[in-house]
Order: C-alpha cells, then structure tokens, then sequence
C-alpha cells in the first residue's frame, strides 16, 4: 500500500529519471540542445505532440527536477524556472498582461517590484494602482473593468506585512483577476498560498531555497493552463535558469524543511530579545504577539519566516552605527542565507523609491532588516547585543 509522501520526503526523492550511468545523486545536464532520434521525433517535439527536451532555453533535466519539486511543495499542476526571482516576477506579470490592462498590487513589495510597476509596465500601456495594507476595505474598490491581476507579497520585504490569501483570492475570483503571490519570504514550506485561492505564484530561488547565498535563481508556478502561458512568453523571450544553478537549487530544497525549522526558531528568539532591548524601539516579526497581523501569520503560516526588522533608538544615524559594530553579522544585500544577514533597507534595497513612498509602508530611516541565520542562537543574539551597545 502506498501513502502520500510528506513535503520532506518529496523534497529529497524528487529525481530526475537515472541515466545510463546509474548515479546516486542527480548529474548536471550542461547541455545547451538534446539530441532528436529521428526527423519526426524533431517534428512531434516542436509541435508539442510528445514531451521532452529540445533546447536548454525551454527545459533542461535539472530545470524539470527543481520545478517538479516546487510543484510538489506549493500544491501546482506546473512551473517555469527563471534566472532570477525578478525575472519570475516580471514573466509572471508580463505572461498575462497587455498594453490598457491594470493591476492592483500591494504598496508593500520589494523595491525591483515597485520599479516594474511603476517604471517599466507603464512604457508598454499597462498601469497600476497601489493598495494600502491596513485599509483592506477599499481593495475591492481599486479593481476595475481592465483590471487583469492583483500583485502581492506577504510577508512582504522589509515591512512583514501579512496580506489575507483567502480573503483576496475571493475578491479575485469574483472579479475574474488573477491574485499573483510572492511567496519567497515564507517559501513553500511556511505557506503555500495556491492552496488559500491564489492562481500564481513566484519566488526568489535566490533566498531561503538556495539558503546559502550562492546562485540566483527564480520560478513560477500554477494551474497547466496558466503556465502554459508563462512557457510561451519565457520560451521565446528567454529567462531561463542555468542547469547549473537549477541543480544547486534542487539539492538545497532537500534541506529546506531542516533549515527553515532552524530559521524560524532563530528568528523568533531573536525578536523576543529585541523586543526586550533598551535600545530598540520597534521590533516586527509575523510571530511575535506585537505583529498588527499575528492572528492572520498564525492562520497563513506555519512559523513566522527568518526576517526581523527593527528599529533602533536615535534613527538612521543610529542605524549607520549599528551597521558598522556590526562584527560576525554580514553586511550585504542579500537575504535567506545560513549566515545572519543585516541590511539597511532605505539606502540600499528601497532606495530607489520616494522617503514618502518608504514610509507609507513602514521603511523608516533607522528599520534594520535581519535575516536571520543558521549559526547558534545564543552567538546571533550575542552579536546584536554587542553592536547594540557598541552604537550607543
Ligand atoms: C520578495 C522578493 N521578491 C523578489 C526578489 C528578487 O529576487 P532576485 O534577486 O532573485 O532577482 C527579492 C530579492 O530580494 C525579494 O526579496
């Protein structure tokens, strides 16, 4: 009798078909095009007749292994492998939409987002209105009759904000909109928002499913029917993922379960000893009681994700000042790694968008953004502590 196998199992017996060779551990297919045995095999292939390999751009073995994976973890029929979490998230707008359409997306979306919306979609005739996190009331109203897709990220980068999967998706399907979700804060393993009515969903590969700060990597999943659509658009506009950070990102969801557990664990002991600090002024994490959304991150998610923000007392030169005493803590921008990251959010990864738009969504001159990482809690919080004091 067989059972239905649990996400970690999936994650690690998730292979690619063996090869001749009989290997154990999945081989890299650095291939740019596959071999047709036969003219009308070139045929069938091309004309979609029968599945397989042509030309890396439109799948490769280890792009197929990482996405039947994801596929597994968020609950999707199919997905699309991308160089990056920005060309997930353009494709998986651009996939859909066309010149007089609109969007209604959250003002509380990483930095390059904001930018597509506001800077690049609007050259082709595609314009967006943005929707405020704590009036959930009007969001209804925002849509209108060209209003193709709602565009959100929860929990959002930096602010944490916890956006209400199945009460949007409802407003969606009402309307005929597609909900599109970032889901690279809380990845698969936190938060599968198909499974809440969202229709699409992107990642950053780059974050917690690579985890180890080493390749960049990006994917779209959803319904056959809707990923039919991201495949035609990426297929010909070419945003593929290499086969050789497809594979590194293969073998890190193995372990995802395992270093998320550790993630959260770290991340939440973290902000409950900056809850406590003199020093702090404001701490944001999904699972602290303080969250103004705890309830919904307790019903959406199931540990609250390895990002912490706080603000420090005495504002951004505060802030400049805790960067700098910073000792064992990387300083760098990037986020989702085994080693604690800090970043300051307004000068580096928002910098390019307005104080005013900043602040509207809680990026506050002094907020540090902690990813949390996977050395030993009581040495994370030893080095928080010290560069604390340290700027005083
Ligand atoms: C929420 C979110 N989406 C997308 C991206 C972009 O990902 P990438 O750097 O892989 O292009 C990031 C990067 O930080 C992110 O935080």
């Amino acid at each position: 009798m067989s059972q239905k196998r649990k996400f970690e199992t999936n994650a690690i017996r998730t292979q690619m078909k063996r090869s001749q060779n009989r290997e154990h551990s999945s081989p890299i297919y650095m291939s740019t095009s596959f071999i047709f045995e036969d003219a009308e095999q070139a045929r069938a292939l091309f004309a979609d007749e029968i599945p397989g390999n042509i030309y890396t751009r439109f799948s490769n073995p280890n792009n197929s292994e990482f996405i039947d994976k994801i596929c597994l973890m968020e609950g999707a029929e199919d997905g699309f492998a991308t160089a990056s979490g920005m060309s997930a998230v353009f494709s998986s707008i651009a996939a859909f939409l066309r010149s007089g359409d609109h969007i209604v997306a959250s003002r509380s979306l990483f930095g390059s987002t904001i930018q597509i919306l506001t800077q690049l979609l609007p050259r082709w005739g595609i314009t967006c209105t943005f929707a405020d996190i704590d009036q959930p009331e009007i969001w209804e109203s925002l849509i209108k009759p060209n209003t193709k897709m709602v565009v959100v990220e929860t929990p959002s980068n930096p602010a944490l904000d916890i956006i209400d999967l199945e009460w949007l998706s409802k407003i969606c399907n009402k309307h005929n909109v597609l909900l599109n979700v970032d889901n690279c804060f809380a990845t698969p393993y936190l938060q599968q928002p198909l499974k809440w009515g969202a229709h699409i969903v992107t990642h950053s590969a780059t974050k917690f499913i690579d985890g180890q700060g080493r390749a960049i990597g990006g994917i779209i999943v959803g319904s056959k029917e809707l990923i039919k659509e991201v495949r035609f658009f990426c297929r010909h506009t070419g945003p593929a993922l290499s086969p050789f950070n497809a594979w590194i990102l293969s073998k890190s969801l193995e372990t995802l379960a395992l270093r998320m557990d550790r993630h959260c664990d770290n991340a939440l002991k973290l902000a409950q000893f900056l809850e406590a600090h003199p020093e702090v002024e404001k701490v944001k994490y999904p699972f602290l009681q303080s969250h103004p959304q705890y309830e919904l991150a307790k019903k959406q998610m199931k540990a609250g994700g390895g990002i912490v923000t706080f603000i420090v007392k005495g504002g951004l030169e505060r802030g400049r000042k805790f960067l700098n005493a910073a000792e064992m803590l990387s300083h760098t921008a990037n986020l989702g790694d085994s080693r604690t990251i800090i970043t300051h959010s307004a000068s580096t990864t928002h910098s390019k968008i307005s104080e005013e738009e900043r602040e509207k969504v809680g990026i506050l001159p002094g907020l540090i953004r902690i990813s949390t990482g996977l050395e030993h809690i009581d040495d994370i919080i030893y080095e928080v502590g010290q560069a604390l004091e340290k700027s005083k």
